[in-house]
């Protein structure tokens, strides 16, 4: 039982074995990454009708396209005949999808459209209609961000995002609502995908540490006059804080200033849409940790701009922005350092059998920190593995709940409409 390896009730300890084992994480691609809503793209990427972007969805590639009646569609980027990635590029324009295999092609909805040879290797009597490319079971957008999920059980994304909302709002807004993103930026890195996840969600307690020189560089941390910490039963966590501090920290760092909101408007510091979608309030940027093994993993960033911005406030925002997270980012460089060596330490058998500390603020928990609706349990206070101890207690419910069931002739049902 995976329930059993985290204690939130009375150690508060967590078995360091999650972030290493091979047999955990297979198993976490075919519950917590089967069975979640994963972001996959925005609606600014998809404008025109045969606008795409590839995706990831655990380990399984997706294309994800706008189709000519305006709905947008994802599925498996795996050609049925050989297995061959069909689409290679990360973004583009097309009608169709032809497989640099063999040549079957396909068109953005996924079907079958064209086989070579068709006559002569298959006496015209291939069920093309039978050999579409798998649909993603449901994508659904909330503001622009498009999820798909291959769990035709799952809740409606507007119910999924429920304790996140608040959180991704304030993301929005503080950007001034229309938005679009600049990247992707890809990278690898040694690190279990767990770790930024949780860390993005609640650890504002690395910063002081992790982050020293470059936060001497800037100035020193900025004192809010009001913290909360968000944790929710849907695995989802935040930090929220007085935008005014966040403003002057990446101001100091060079993003510039934002005319949205004023100084103690309450917005989100940080936060972690489970399972792997993160982001930073103010200065826009968006991370999926792309699982790639239980110590590896893809990071994918991008940057939220307010849409229309003119070339060169838009080209001053994302340097702003690089410097400080990206794969150079010195804030990123700081934190990714952490995760990597993580990696490498723990794949010791004692290091792997030592448990790991989770208590902090643990029974402190203040249900009545805030006015802000939206997440299950909060708390006035930056220093609380409150956000952790939600992302795990969820992470292993699905872990000890039953694998999607898959037959390999028959795709997952479901509309595979626009939400
Ligand atoms: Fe795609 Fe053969 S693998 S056409
Ligand atoms: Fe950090």
């Amino acid at each position: 039982m995976y329930a059993d390896l985290i204690d939130f009730d009375t150690t508060g300890k967590v078995s360091a074995d999650i972030f290493h084992s091979e047999e955990t994480y297979r198993r976490e691609l075919s519950t917590v990454f089967a069975r979640s809503w994963l972001f996959l793209a925005h609606e600014s990427q998809l404008r025109a009708p045969g606008d795409f972007v590839t995706a990831l969805m655990g380990e399984d590639p997706v294309i994800v396209s706008r189709q000519r009646d305006g709905g947008i569609r994802a599925v498996l980027n795996v050609c049925r005949h050989r297995g061959m990635r069909v689409c290679r590029q990360d973004s583009g324009n097309t009608k169709r999808f032809t497989c640099s295999f063999h040549g079957w092609t396909y068109d953005t909805a996924g079907e079958l459209v064209k086989v070579p040879r068709e006559t002569e290797g298959y006496h015209d009597r291939l069920d093309k209609k039978g050999w579409s490319l798998t649909p993603v079971t449901r994508v659904e957008s909330y503001r622009g961000m498009v999820f798909g999920t291959w769990d035709p059980d799952a809740p409606a994304l507007i119910d999924y995002l429920e304790t996140a909302r608040p959180a991704l709002d304030s993301f929005i807004d503080t950007l001034g609502s229309d938005i679009e993103l600049a990247g992707p930026m890809k990278w690898r890195i040694r690190g279990n995908w767990k770790m930024p996840a949780e860390g993005l969600g609640t650890d504002g307690y690395h910063a002081e540490t992790t982050h020293a020189s470059a936060l001497q560089a800037i100035g020193g941390m900025a004192e809010p006059s009001r913290i909360f910490q968000y944790s929710s039963a849907a695995g989802h966590a935040a930090a929220m804080t007085d935008l005014g501090v966040t403003q002057r920290m990446h101001e100091k760092a060079g993003v510039g200033p934002s005319p949205h909101g004023t100084n103690d408007t309450v917005t989100v510091a940080h936060a972690t849409v489970f399972p792997n979608f993160s982001f930073i309030g103010y200065s826009g940027p968006l991370r999926v940790w792309q699982p790639r093994g239980p110590e590896e993993m893809e990071v994918w960033g991008w940057v939220a701009v307010p849409a229309g911005l003119d070339a060169e406030t838009r080209r001053q925002k994302l340097r702003g922005v690089t410097v400080s997270f990206s794969s150079s980012g010195v804030f990123e460089c700081d934190d990714s350092e952490n995760w990597s060596e993580i990696a490498a330490v723990g794949r010791g058998f004692v290091a792997r059998s030592t448990p790991l500390n989770y208590q902090m603020g643990m029974g402190f928990d203040d249900p009545a920190g805030t006015d802000l609706p939206g997440f299950d349990v909060r708390t006035g206070h930056l220093f609380n593995d409150i956000g952790a101890r939600g992302f795990y207690t969820r992470w292993a419910e699905l872990m000890d709940g039953p694998e999607l069931a898959l037959t390999p002739s028959a795709p997952p049902p479901g509309a595979n409409g626009r939400g």
